[in-house]
């Protein structure tokens, strides 16, 4: 360090010695305008440069409007056609025996929570209506479920409570 050369100034008798920049701190500098530059190429730059790359803010828009609608469309699914697979039913069951069985019974026959096998429903047991319980909850102390479970496990669980609704008599009863 001490053979740098005195730079011709000094303030109050300090000097400032010429010392050349550290190495690493070159190249970093060196990468980042080759960065930048390669940046402003690919992305809109410059007030008459729209890039290479094709990126627009309105494209961006539409990507993530198209993925919110998407899932607002796995919103209008069918319950019935879901409940027709086997495996979907299974799926649900397990769900249900998981997290909706302490309040509504093993067998949806009603506890805490009502009985969901037969056909009395407060809130109605139209798909909207069933996903909207579930999703959203309910005043009476039916919890939201739309921040705890997937929305393919809000759905699915919801396929198992149509294929078990409407089948027995009040809480559980045959027919
Ligand atoms: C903490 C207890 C509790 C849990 C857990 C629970 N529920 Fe409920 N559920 C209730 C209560 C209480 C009601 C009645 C709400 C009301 O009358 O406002 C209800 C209502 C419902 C209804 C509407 C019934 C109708 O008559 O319209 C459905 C459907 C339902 N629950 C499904 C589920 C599913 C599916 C799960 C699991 C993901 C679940 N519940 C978990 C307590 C619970």
């Amino acid at each position: 360090m001490s053979e740098a050369p005195v730079l011709d100034h000094s303030c109050d008798g300090i000097e400032e010695l010429d010392n050349p920049l550290p190495r690493w701190w070159l190249y970093l500098f060196y990468l980042s305008i080759v960065f930048s530059l390669g940046y402003a190429v690919y992305y809109p730059s410059l007030w008459f440069w729209p890039g290479t790359s094709g990126w627009t803010q309105e494209k961006q828009w539409a990507t993530s409007t198209v993925a919110r609608t998407a899932v607002a469309a796995a919103a209008e699914v069918n319950l019935g056609e879901l409940a027709a697979k086997p495996e979907t039913v299974e799926a649900g069951r397990k769900l249900f025996s998981s997290n909706c069985a302490s309040c509504h019974g093993n067998n949806a026959e009603g506890k805490i929570g009502p009985c969901l096998t037969d056909s009395e429903w407060k809130f109605g047991s139209e798909d909207k209506n069933i996903l909207e319980t579930i999703r959203k909850g309910r005043p009476g102390g039916m919890p939201a479920w739309g921040s705890f479970l997937k929305p393919d496990q809000v759905t699915t669980v919801a396929a198992y409570v149509h294929s078990i609704g409407n089948t027995t008599g009040p809480k559980g009863a045959p027919k």
